[in-house]
C-alpha cells in the first residue's frame, strides 16, 4: 500500500499462511472466474439447474478445506449449501454467510463482454457476481486454503451457511433456520455481503434498511381496446397505474401510505451526527452516479436519505404497446413492481398491508386493482462497541493500516435480522468491494486488491475473534 496514510502491519497474519496465499494468488484469481462462469440467477426459472452446479461448486470447496457435515440442502427453490470446521475446542462458533445466487443481467448490450465470461483485466475482475457475492465468498474459501496449505487450522469454530436465494428474498432460507437450531448454534455471526465506503474506505457495516418488496396489477379487459372506439368510455389502466404511482410518494420525497412511518424510531443526535462525520462528498457521489442531481428527503441529507431513511420506490412499470411507432390501444393491462426501504421496527408484512389498503383507496374506479406481496425482509443494526465488531475493526486496522468507518446501508441483507431475532445472533457486517462495484448493474466489477486485502482479513479476523469472550453482549 503506497498511501502514507495508511500504516498496516508489517504481518498481519501468519508467515506461512501469507506465503500461502502469495503463491496461490493466480489460482485463488481463477477459482473466482470459474465460480462466476456459472450463471446462478436466483430469480430466473430457467437457470433452477445453474443454481444446483453453484451449489456443488461451493461444497466441493467447503470438502476440499476440511469442512465437515458438507451438505447441500435442498429447499423449496434453491439450495442451501451447509458445513462446518470445528477445530477450536472452547473457542467461540461464527456462522459464516454468504451468498452464492446472483442479479439478472439485463441489459446484456451494455456488459463489455458477456456478464458470465469473467475477466481479470488490469486489477479487475469484472463479471456479474464478482463483487456481489460470489467475490466475498471465494475470500473466505481462499482464506480457508491458506491456512490449511500452512498446516493451521482457524482459531474459531465456523459453521457455513452459504444460500441461493439471497436476492430473491432468502425465503427457504427463513423457513430452514427456525427448524436448524442445533446446527446453527453459535456465538455471532458474520455476513461478508456489504462493501467499502465511498473513496474505498475500509468500512464495518452497522445498520442494514430492510425491504418489501410488491407487485401491482392492474386490469381492465382480457384484449387491448381500440383507442378510437373506446377512449373516454372507459377507465385505462396505465394512465390509472400512474394515478395510484403518483399517489404514493411525494416530490418531498416522503411517503404517502398512511402508516408508513408510525414505527420508525426517531435518530439520536449522536446518530445524525455520526453520519455527517463520514467522509462522504455529494458532488463526488453524484458524478459517479451520473445522475443530473441528487434528490433526497426534505429534512435530511444525501447521505441519510440512502441509508437510514425509509423510501419508496417503483422498480418497473409495464403494459400497453412498447414498440416503435404508433399504435392505437387501450391496453388490456399495466403493471408496477414497488419497493419500500424500511428501517429499524417497521415490519415489512404491516408495510404490505398498508401498501395494498392505500393502494385501493387511491385507484380510480372501472379497473381491477390486486397488489401482491413478492418478499420482505426486516432492517438490522449491530452496536458499534461490540467485542465482535471491535474484532472486526482490528483485523481491517492490521491488514487496512486504517481504522474503519462505520456506515449504515441502505441496501438489505434479508437474514441479518433472523441470524438476530431468530438465533439471537450479534451480527458482524464485513464486506470489501468498492460501494460503486455495478452489483446489479452491467460490468460489475472487483478490484483485486480489495480480493487480496479481504482474504487477509479474514484469515486475521478468525484469531481476533478467539479472544472474544463467548456469549459477550454488545
Ligand atoms: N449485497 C446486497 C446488499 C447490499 C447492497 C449491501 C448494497 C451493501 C450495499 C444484497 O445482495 C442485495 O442486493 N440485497 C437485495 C435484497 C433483496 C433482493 C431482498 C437488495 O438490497 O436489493
Ligand atoms: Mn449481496
Ligand atoms: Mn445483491
Amino acid at each position: 500500500m503506497t498511501d502514507p496514510t495508511r500504516t498496516p502491519e508489517p504481518n498481519p497474519i501468519d508467515p506461512a499462511v501469507e506465503a500461502a496465499l502469495t503463491a496461490s494468488r493466480s489460482a485463488r484469481a481463477e477459482a473466482l472466474l470459474e465460480f462466476a462462469r456459472i450463471p446462478s440467477i436466483s430469480t430466473q426459472p430457467e437457470h433452477a439447474p445453474d443454481m444446483v452446479v453453484a451449489a456443488e461448486w461451493v461444497a466441493a470447496k467447503l470438502r476440499g478445506v476440511g469442512a465437515t457435515e458438507v451438505e447441500v440442502v435442498r429447499t423449496q427453490l434453491h439450495p442451501i449449501v451447509y458445513g462446518k470446521i470445528h477445530e477450536a475446542p472452547g473457542a467461540p462458533t461464527v456462522l459464516v454467510y454468504c451468498h452464492y445466487d446472483v442479479q439478472p443481467v439485463d441489459p446484456v448490450e451494455l456488459w463489455e463482454t458477456a456478464p458470465f465470461v469473467p475477466f481479470l483485466r488490469d486489477g479487475r475482475f469484472v463479471g456479474r457476481g464478482v463483487a456481489d457475492d460470489k467475490g466475498q465468498l471465494v475470500m473466505h474459501l481462499s482464506a480457508l486454503e491458506a491456512l490449511r496449505a500452512a498446516g493451521k487450522a482457524p482459531a474459531v469454530n465456523l459453521t457455513f451457511v452459504f444460500e441461493g436465494e439471497e436476492e430473491y428474498g432468502s425465503e427457504s432460507l427463513f423457513a430452514w433456520i427456525p427448524q436448524n437450531r442445533d446446527r446453527l448454534a453459535a456465538d455471532l455471526a458474520v455476513i461478508s455481503d456489504t462493501t467499502y465506503f465511498e473513496g474505498n474506505v475500509p468500512a464495518i457495516t452497522i445498520a442494514l434498511r430492510g425491504i418489501m418488496y410488491a407487485q401491482i396489477d392492474v386490469e381492465l379487459s382480457s384484449v387491448d381496446l381500440h383507442s378510437g372506439q373506446y377512449g373516454g368510455s372507459v377507465e385505462n389502466p396505465a394512465n390509472a397505474l400512474a394515478r395510484i404511482i403518483t399517489a404514493l410518494k411525494g416530490p418531498d420525497g416522503r411517503v404517502r401510505i398512511p402508516g408508513f412511518y408510525d414505527d420508525v424510531v426517531p435518530l439520536t443526535d449522536a446518530d445524525r451526527a455520526q453520519i455527517a462525520s463520514l467522509p462522504f462528498d455529494e458532488e463526488a457521489f453524484r458524478a459517479e452516479t451520473q445522475v443530473p442531481a441528487l434528490v433526497g428527503e426534505a429534512g435530511w441529507t444525501i447521505l441519510e436519505s440512502r441509508t437510514i431513511r425509509p423510501t419508496l420506490d417503483v422498480n418497473g412499470i409495464w403494459g400497453g404497446f412498447q414498440g416503435d411507432g404508433a399504435k392505437t390501444i387501450i391496453p388490456a393491462h399495466a403493471h408496477a413492481k414497488v419497493s419500500t426501504r424500511l428501517v429499524a421496527n417497521q415490519d415489512p408484512q404491516k408495510i404490505f398491508e398498508a401498501l395494498r389498503a392505500y393502494v385501493e383507496q387511491v385507484a380510480p374506479p372501472g379497473v381491477k386493482v390486486t397488489t401482491t406481496y413478492i418478499h420482505g425482509g426486516e432492517a438490522s443494526l449491530t452496536p458499534t462497541d461490540h467485542p465482535a465488531t471491535q474484532a472486526a475493526a482490528r483485523a481491517i486496522r492490521a491488514v487496512e493500516g486504517v481504522d474503519p468507518v462505520y456506515i449504515r446501508e441502505g441496501g438489505s441483507i434479508p437474514v441479518t435480522a433472523a441470524f438476530d431475532h431468530v438465533l439471537g445472533l450479534p451480527v458482524v457486517l464485513a464486506g470489501f468491494p468498492q460501494p460503486n462495484c455495478n452489483a446489479h448493474a452491467p460490468n460489475e466489477w472487483l478490484d483485486e486488491r480489495n480480493f487480496e486485502a479481504g482474504t487477509r482479513i479474514m484469515v486475521r479476523l478468525w484469531d481476533e475473534l478467539a479472544t472474544v469472550p463467548r456469549g459477550s453482549e454488545g
